[in-house]
């Protein structure tokens, strides 16, 4: 027998993803249903590796990040997370989580969706669940929103729905459709202070939630044909306008969100003015953080690398191709 049949023991590892048309907002924050559909690119680079092992000898669930006792809420969050997976799948194991991101932690990149998903894959695999994507991406979606845009391959779009069933994600293009890259300019490494489940909570009290909302499924439209097309310009001027909307939207909430740095705002411009007077390939686009993703043309990436670097010795770089889909990993791996 399979030394991993006799333990119920499984590893999972799936990639980080940044939105080109954004999540903020949830019509219903318990079932993490999105005010309105989103669509990102898996980041081959950044990735987070999971193990779950179920076992009947636990007298609780645990979870280590990066080798150490995790804390208190991020344990909350993750035995939730299980408790929702214990109903799907049947069982009362309690789970003993080992979870190891390849990126730093401290960078303010998110780890969340790449969490969430290895989470989920890893924990149904162990228990040798045979769940379809479509339900996979359901269930990561309840321990955090993104993470449902994790488990398919590429280029992903997750559907607003009002139904858990109906609220998936799916792959509109393989990675390899596009050879798009992800310069990421980390201008700081302090944690961020509201998360994005806060976040999502105080969206619907800016003015400018429901002119977002309204206008975002135009808006995927037109990145969906960009991308089909190819068409870098077409792509940069959406996915910008995406970004300044829901950083409006952030910055006119009660409480106001301000996640923009000085250095933010230079970087910003400084991307605008490469494509718009250099002719590079980039544009900018933010999440609940200062720090600046550059998507540019792969073959720009290294242009683009080295311009951030002249710009501030106080930027530093992540910088990722296109990745695949979340996956369970063989013993061996
Ligand atoms: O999945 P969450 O709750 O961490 O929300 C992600 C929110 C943004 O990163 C700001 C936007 C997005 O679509 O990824």
């Amino acid at each position: 027998m399979h030394m991993a049949d006799s333990y119920n023991i499984a590893s999972a590892r799936a990639h980080s993803n940044i939105a080109f048309i954004k999540y903020w907002g949830n019509r219903d924050p318990l079932l993490r249903l999105p005010a309105n559909s989103s669509l990102s690119m898996n980041l081959l680079a950044l990735h987070t590796t999971t193990t779950v092992r179920w076992s009947a000898d636990l007298a609780a669930d645990s979870l280590t990040i990066n080798g150490e006792a995790a804390n208190v809420a991020a344990l909350r969050r993750v035995q939730a997370h299980l408790d929702m997976l214990r109903r799907r799948l049947g069982t009362k194991l309690r789970a003993q989580v080992d979870s190891r991101n390849n990126f730093p932690m401290g960078a303010g990149i998110a780890s969340s969706a790449s969490a969430f998903a290895a989470l989920t894959m890893a924990a149904v695999a162990a228990l040798h669940g045979q769940l379809a994507e479509r339900e996979l991406t359901t269930l990561a979606r309840l321990g955090s929103g993104s993470a449902a845009r994790s488990i398919p391959g590429g280029f992903v779009e997750w559907q607003a729905a009002n139904a858990h069933a109906d609220s998936y994600a799916e792959t509109i293009a393989p990675a390899d459709h596009w050879q798009l890259a992800d310069v990421i300019a980390i201008v700081s490494h302090q944690h961020k202070r509201v998360g994005s489940t806060a976040g999502h909570a105080s969206a619907h009290s800016s003015l400018f939630q429901s002119a977002r909302v309204e206008t975002a499924a135009a808006r995927l439209q037109e990145v969906k044909q960009a991308l089909y097309q190819r068409d870098f310009a077409w792509l940069a001027r959406v996915v910008e306008a995406d970004s300044n909307l829901m950083h409006a939207v952030m910055m006119t909430s009660a409480p106001p969100l301000f996640y923009w740095q000085p250095l933010t705002l230079a970087v910003m411009e400084a991307v605008r003015n490469w494509r718009e007077a250099d002719g590079l390939r980039v544009c900018y686009t933010l999440d609940a953080g200062p720090n600046v993703h550059c998507i540019c043309a792969a073959a720009d990436a290294q242009a683009v690398a080295e311009r951030l670097a002249d710009l501030s010795p106080d930027i530093d770089m992540l910088r990722s191709g296109v990745g695949g889909g979340a996956v369970v990993l063989s013993a061996s791996e």
